[in-house]
């Protein structure tokens, strides 16, 4: 794991999204000197998002960070102005609410924001082309951020993976006890992202942002190390799974793309070249494998702490 290297005074971090895979990462990691306030949708509503400088004087906040978003890819098709209001509006209000209070904003991205045919690994200025509502939807948040003014970081992450909230190897968990035989999708290519790496990516990038004044903005992709498929994901979740005593599935069967149909269309190839946060921040995530492996391992201990 990486080291937080936090030593901040009566830093106060504004974080949306705080019951999501991202949120509850940062809220756990509670860097040492920084309260996080991060208040539910009753709250900060981000498709109606309220008089944000109200907040953001009343709790002294020096730094937001936005991991809220519209995460369901497929409904989003049918639902693009919600998906739009929350994931495209927001930050651009959150950033400009930001630029007037005159604290920095690290905004999460996606690797859903490249084109469904190119290939990877993509650069930070390797050209986007959303293929999906979620996607562009995604883009128009950076691009809200980029243009507000406010000192920012546009971190772009993928396939993010927790033993908290919903996920594809929570997922592959509950399917694998339920059927003998899957059939997963073995012809995109991405990286697993363990959200709590991410997290610690994200403290420490705003870390940057709030102790020192000359970090230049920009966008950075994080992911962890490697590479794989939705196949060699759920191969890999499986073979962790047997160690801890869950049922697995008798075959996994890898299947391509076209045999899987769903309402959004996804990249390929989505990996993301992350050599310019390691050179700027001094982040490397560790390799996908040891995440994952570390992610079955809590759920299996979660699983033991419930039965005893
Ligand atoms: N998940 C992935 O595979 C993935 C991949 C690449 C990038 N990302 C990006 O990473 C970031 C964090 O994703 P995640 O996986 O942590 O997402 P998540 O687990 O789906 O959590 C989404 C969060 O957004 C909140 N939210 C949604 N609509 C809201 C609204 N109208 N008002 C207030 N809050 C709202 C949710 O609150 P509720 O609990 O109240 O619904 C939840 O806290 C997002 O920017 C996402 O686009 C995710």
């Amino acid at each position: 794991m990486l080291e937080i290297l936090v030593r901040l005074m009566a830093e106060t971090w504004l974080v949306t999204g705080g019951s999501g895979q991202v949120g509850i990462a940062l809220r756990r990691l509670a860097p040492a000197g920084v309260t996080i306030v991060a208040p539910g949708r009753d709250v900060l509503d981000m498709a109606a998002l309220p008089d944000l400088d109200v907040l953001i004087a009343r709790e002294s906040i020096t730094a937001i960070i936005n991991c809220a978003a519209y995460t369901a890819v497929d409904k989003a098709e049918c639902e693009p102005e919600l998906a739009h209001a929350i994931n495209a509006v927001a930050p651009g209000r959150l950033a400009a609410a930001a630029a007037r209070a005159g604290i920095p904003i690290v905004h999460v991205s996606t690797d859903y924001v490249f084109a469904a045919d190119g290939m990877g690994p993509w650069a930070e200025d390797g050209a986007i082309a959303p293929a999906s509502v979620y996607g562009a939807s995604k883009a128009a948040g950076e691009a809200a951020v980029r243009a507000s003014g406010a000192r920012h970081a546009v971190v772009r992450t993928a396939w993010v993976v927790s033993a908290d909230g919903n996920n594809f190897v929570k997922t592959m968990l509950r399917l694998g006890g339920e059927r003998d035989v899957l059939n997963i999708v073995a012809d995109q290519i991405g990286t697993p992202t363990h959200a709590g790496d991410l997290a610690t990516a994200l403290a420490m990038v705003t870390a940057r942002f709030t102790s020192d004044s000359d970090q230049r903005s920009g966008l950075w992709h994080c992911a962890n190390t490697g590479e794989t498929t939705w196949h060699g994901l759920a191969e890999h979740v499986f073979a962790e799974a047997a160690r801890h005593g869950f049922k697995t599935p008798a075959a996994v069967n890898a299947i391509p793309t076209a045999d899987y149909p769903t309402p959004a269309r996804r990249p390929m190839d989505s990996r993301l070249d992350c050599r310019r946060i390691a050179q700027d921040f001094g982040i490397r995530l560790r390799p996908w494998q040891d995440a994952v492996t570390e992610i079955v391992a809590t759920l299996a201990a979660q699983q033991q702490e419930q039965i005893a």
